[in-house]
């Protein structure tokens, strides 16, 4: 059973007065929903808007456990302690924190009615795993609700610096709401390691002292009776799904319709993420406008196109990325575009996975620039899409993907002449050493899947055979 914020599903409320069910943003649902689908699992979670009350209901292979969430606590659990509070200290302090104690007291009241919500759904001695950043407590609140769960924890974003993370005034709240786990999972073992060091320092337990390997060698801490295990868990995505999708003759068909109506331009290039300050968008598509200033890069010869799913709409600093974004979007079309071609598409949409497919397929150089990411999960579904070996990626140091994706351009997002030389380099990329990086990337991630991820997390956390 899988706890998380949202359910794999957001209720949409439409303009005619119905509703509907829409894929939830963001990359913990695209890796979990397979994974647990094809499991018959449960999930319990928030339908993602507030003052709703759902009843329990079957979705395609998965049991469906509303949260309700009023608007209050949208407000003060959601906006504010997860994603004015946590997400910016958990990404470097990209942007600055706001500490607000009434906040703190939202997030841990729903933090509990989410470990009350799984302890009355999980049958005897069940496997329940916790998922993400706005949950942290749920582990040690579940734990005094339902001693006989096996539960785990997974955080999706990354793990801050000792230094940043000791800002938090309920820092030794966190840890120990952690420590209610039996696993405790992270991207990178610098996580792994950086929470060990916490435990000690900020909860006196005495953690070992070995490193922690990547899906192998956990840490170790011992909490009374209880071992918990603290390991580093690298997340990815169903790769041979994506594979398979982009090789329908509708994706490669859609794929050269999308070049055309671009105009055949020589080269495309790509990105998509959530709309978010961490995802270094803006830096990108200033290095695109400085290389076409400086004439290295024609603006007949190319077409950008930045796809930008809407998110986290109310909260401040994300209304300022926007129209900061749309302003350069603005400039670079005012200054390099001309009737009948727009050098860079933008637009603040969703699209369906087929149509994803065919972006990814279409584009030669696929650019993720994150100052910081837990892992980044769109630049390996893009290397699952390049079947035929074509397209180049460059992509941030400051991913976690970054560690298992070395045959990529990697660029240092703050250096921007270093992300503009590595650009340049990628949009005239030789086809035979783009082969030779495509098929070295492919490997990594068609052998490295979502499946993979979650069966070493299973099997660490002693939940016995997952196949
Ligand atoms: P995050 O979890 O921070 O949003 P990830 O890169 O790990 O970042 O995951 C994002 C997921 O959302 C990917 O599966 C990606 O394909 C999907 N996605 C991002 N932008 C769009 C978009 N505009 N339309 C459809 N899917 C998108
Ligand atoms: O892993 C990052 C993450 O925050 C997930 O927890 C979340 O589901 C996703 O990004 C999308 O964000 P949100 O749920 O705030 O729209």
């Amino acid at each position: 059973m899988v706890v998380a914020n949202r359910l794999p599903v957001d209720l949409e409320r439409t303009e005619d007065g119905n509703q509907r069910w829409t894929q939830s943003p963001g990359g913990l649902v695209s890796a979990l929903e397979p994974f647990l689908r094809s499991r018959n699992g449960a999930w319990v979670g928030w339908p993602g808007v507030p003052d709703v009350e759902v009843d329990e209901f079957s979705d395609d292979g998965l049991v469906l456990h509303p949260v309700r969430l009023s608007s209050a606590e949208v407000r003060d659990y959601y906006e504010g302690f997860s994603n004015a509070t946590l997400w910016p200290l958990y990404h470097d302090v990209v942007a600055r924190p706001i500490f607000d104690r009434s906040w703190w007291d939202a997030y841990v009241r729903v933090n509990q009615r989410f470990a009350e919500a799984a302890a009355a759904v999980a049958g005897d001695g069940a496997t329940v795993w916790v998922q993400d950043y706005q949950l942290q407590l749920v582990p040690t609140m579940l734990r005094e609700l339902r001693p006989d769960l096996r539960i785990g924890f997974f955080l999706h974003i990354p793990f801050p610096p000792v230094e940043l993370f000791m800002q938090l005034p309920w820092r030794a709240e966190i840890v120990r709401g952690l420590i209610g786990a039996d696993l405790v999972g992270f991207h990178r073992p610098g996580g792994a390691q950086n929470f060990l060091w916490l435990a000690r320092q900020l909860i006196g337990l005495e953690p070992s002292r070995g490193s922690v390997g990547v899906r192998s060698r956990p840490g170790m801490v011992q909490v009374d009776d209880r071992t918990v295990r603290v390991g580093a868990f690298p997340i990815s995505i169903d790769a041979a799904g994506l594979d398979k999708l982009s090789r329908t003759r509708s994706v490669i068909d859609r794929a050269a319709q999308v070049r055309e109506e671009l105009g055949s331009p020589k080269k495309i290039l790509l990105g998509i993420d959530r709309l978010d300050y961490t995802k270094g968008i803006d830096l990108r598509l200033q290095a695109f406008h400085e290389l076409l200033q400086e004439g290295r890069v024609e603006p007949d010869d190319v077409t950008f196109i930045q796809l930008a799913t809407p998110s986290r709409e109310r909260v401040e600093h994300y209304q300022q990325m926007r129209v900061d974004i749309e302003q350069i979007v603005g400039r670079i079309n005012g200054e390099f575009g001309r009737v009948g071609h727009t050098v860079l598409h933008y637009l603040h949409q969703s699209i369906d996975r087929s149509e994803l497919a065919a972006m990814f397929l279409a584009a030669d150089v696929m650019v993720v620039t994150p100052l910081r990411d837990g892992m980044n999960l769109v630049c390996k579904e893009y290397v699952a899409a390049r079947h035929d070996l074509g397209g180049a990626l460059l992509l941030s140091e400051f991913a976690g993907a970054a560690a298992e994706l070395s045959s990529a351009f990697l660029v240092n997002p703050h250096d921007l002449d270093g992300v503009k030389n590595a650009l340049e380099q990628a949009i005239k990329l030789d086809p035979a050493e783009g082969r030779r990086r495509m098929r070295a990337l492919r490997r990594q991630v068609l052998t490295h899947d979502v499946d993979r991820w979650a069966r070493s997390f299973l099997e660490a956390l002693g939940a016995g055979p997952t196949t």
